[in-house]
């Protein structure tokens, strides 16, 4: 049985690559699990220089999810690369590092700097963080930027470019073909979306920020329909993420059209979660009479509809 993707060019061993700022830089999961296990692993998001974040409190927990505006603490990309790639590279694992800047030109100095470091598998431009003053969510929100960014980072590199696109968006579709016009090999779909949290008695937000990104099983059907508006609406490979936590839930990602899917919040609550999704997808591409996960990928039916290319059957 075939669980292997490739995304961009790049061949992973199966399709679950954990998701940016919930698995660190992958190290600090050494001890609770076989990194090797993982089809990828997209660091926490980097600047040129180390960050602090916001200030605490900066995670509230929520209705099947979390909320949170840590806003992107870091240790800056020469320092991960001198000190983390190479722990990196014992492991059988395509490593993504996660792009952050202020400005159009930070975004491609990162990508400069990474593209000349060994055991890179790509680079996901962080364009839709809502947790930061500056960059982020408002050059994700905004077409004009979104080009200019993906664009800068294109020429700055050749390793695979993966923009992460901003649910908090009314059309993220278009936004899809923007990163695609602007030279991107694929996109990741969902970052969290903008939400905040009232303490009733003091009349304040419950985290420092003030508002936050909402992640967990909460937003997962708002990040299934989006990952489907975004897989339709570009050839580019669309990586799908939102409250993935079971093999039915990476399986509801890959039918709407997804080639690879990223686990975040469940990481927190079940560090292990990869071995069972693994086993759950292979346990349905065999009641399913499949050898191949990628025959599951794009095969939606809306009822009253045909069977779509590729459909099984
Ligand atoms: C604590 C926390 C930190 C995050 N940090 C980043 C980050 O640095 N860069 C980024 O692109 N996304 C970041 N995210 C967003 C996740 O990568 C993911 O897109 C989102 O949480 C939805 O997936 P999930 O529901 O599986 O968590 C963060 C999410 C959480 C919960």
């Amino acid at each position: 049985m075939s669980l292997a993707v490739e995304i961009a060019g790049v061949r992973l061993k199966n399709p679950l690559i954990a998701a940016s700022g919930t698995f660190g830089y992958g190290v600090e999961y050494e001890g609770l699990l076989d990194l090797s296990l993982l089809g990828g692993i997209v660091s926490k998001g980097l600047y040129m220089e180390p960050r602090d974040g916001c200030p605490t409190p900066r995670i509230v927990e929520t209705p099947s999810g979390l909320l949170n505006a840590i806003g992107l603490q870091g240790v800056g990309a020469p320092a991960f690369v001198r000190d983390v790639l190479p722990r990196l590279a014992r492991y059988d694992t395509a490593v993504f590092v996660n792009v952050c800047g202020d400005t159009v030109e930070e975004y491609a100095e990162v990508a400069r700097v990474l593209a000349g470091a060994p055991g890179v598998a790509g680079l996901e431009i962080n364009i839709s963080c809502p947790n930061v003053k500056k960059g982020g969510m408002a050059f994700g929100g905004d077409p004009r930027m979104t080009h200019e960014v993906v664009a800068a980072v294109r020429k700055a590199t050749r390793l695979p470019v993966i923009p992460k696109l901003s649910p908090n968006v009314a059309d993220v579709a278009l936004f899809a073909r923007v990163c695609e016009e602007a030279g991107a090999d694929a996109v990741s779909c969902i970052n969290t979306l903008l939400g905040l949290v009232v303490d009733v008695e003091a009349r304040r937000p419950k985290l420092a920020f003030g508002t936050g990104g909402l992640s967990g099983p909460a937003i997962r059907p708002v990040a299934v329909r989006m990952a489907w508006q975004a897989a339709r609406a570009v050839k580019i490979p669309v990586i799908g993420i939102g409250g993935v936590s079971s093999a039915q839930d990476a399986l509801e990602f890959l039918i709407v059209g997804c080639r690879a899917v990223q686990i975040g919040t469940a990481n927190f609550v079940e560090p292990g979660v990869y071995a069972r999704v693994l086993a759950g997808l292979e346990d349905y591409l065999g009641r399913h009479g499949l050898d191949d996960v990628n025959a599951v990928v794009g095969t939606l039916r809306f009822p009253g509809e045909g069977a779509e290319a590729g459909s099984e059957g």
